[in-house]
């Protein structure tokens, strides 16, 4: 794995980022911004929120490998946080609230801590896949502007993730020819179908109520870990390709 590649795009992406316009006059209509926010509010948790590092009882099997891919995971990390800033900013502008514990964040750090790190490797990287299915449905409908910039941001930096990990498991092998590579794949779409669920679960009543549905939800999850499967048998072309995972749609902003 080339990880001065990996710490040259971490540092390279913490330059020109433009922060969104958080004192921009708020025109969401009241049916939309109650589910909207309680949605963001949650997100703020999940996505950075609480614990920024890997959590697992093994992690320093991974993180320790070397000093490189200790200073690589950290940047990552570093990024996570930044989502959680983002996304507090965009609490406060809409008169939310900061939320530390949910039920759904409590199972989701529970199977992270207790299964392994390759476990918890493989959830967070299901987790940036449907959580990019989530920032594009919100980036898409909201019907706030700062908050589309806020979901532009964080989609280039999901982009990287995306891509980080495609390297990371493309070195260890995955997936292996034959059947215990199908099988890999397999395991691989249902447990992304059971993130994307839990994910939905929480969260459809605030994309809804903004203009998303079921049907798209699934439909831009299964396009994104589909896309990632396929491209594990490519060779890499390019050093990085945010823009494969966080290809610009159209924003509807409200007049
Ligand atoms: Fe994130
Ligand atoms: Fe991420």
């Amino acid at each position: 794995m080339n990880y001065a590649k990996w710490i040259a795009h971490f540092n390279r992406n913490k330059q020109n980022r433009q922060e969104p316009d958080w004192s921009a006059p708020i025109h969401v209509p009241p049916a939309m911004l109650a589910p909207m926010l309680r949605s963001i509010e949650q997100f703020r948790l999940g996505d950075g929120g609480g614990p920024a590092s890997l959590i697992a009882f093994d992690r320093e099997n991974f993180r320790s490998r070397t000093d490189e891919m200790r200073q690589i995971v950290d940047l990552w990390f570093a990024e996570e946080a930044e989502h959680a800033r983002l996304l507090g900013c965009a609490v406060q502008r809409l008169g939310g609230r900061v939320i530390t514990s949910h039920w759904s964040f409590t199972a989701f750090c529970l199977c992270r801590r207790v299964f392994g790190v390759q476990f918890e490797l493989q959830v967070l990287t299901l987790t940036e896949l449907v959580s990019t299915g989530y920032y594009r449905m919100l980036r898409k409908y909201s019907p706030d502007g700062p908050v589309a910039a806020m979901c532009e941001l964080i989609l280039r930096d999901e982009g990287g993730h995306v891509s980080f990990h495609r390297d990371r498991l493309m070195d260890k092998g995955r997936p292996q020819p034959g059947w215990s590579g199908w099988l890999w794949r397999l395991q691989f779409l249902l447990c992304g179908y059971a993130a994307g669920t839990m994910l939905w679960v929480n969260h459809a009543p605030g994309l809804k109520a903004i203009g998303g549905n079921t049907l798209e939800f699934y439909s831009e999850i299964t396009r994104q870990m589909t896309r990632f499967i396929r491209s594990l048998r490519r060779p890499v072309r390019y050093p990085i390709v945010p823009a494969l995972w966080a290809k610009p749609v159209e924003l509807r902003l409200a007049k």
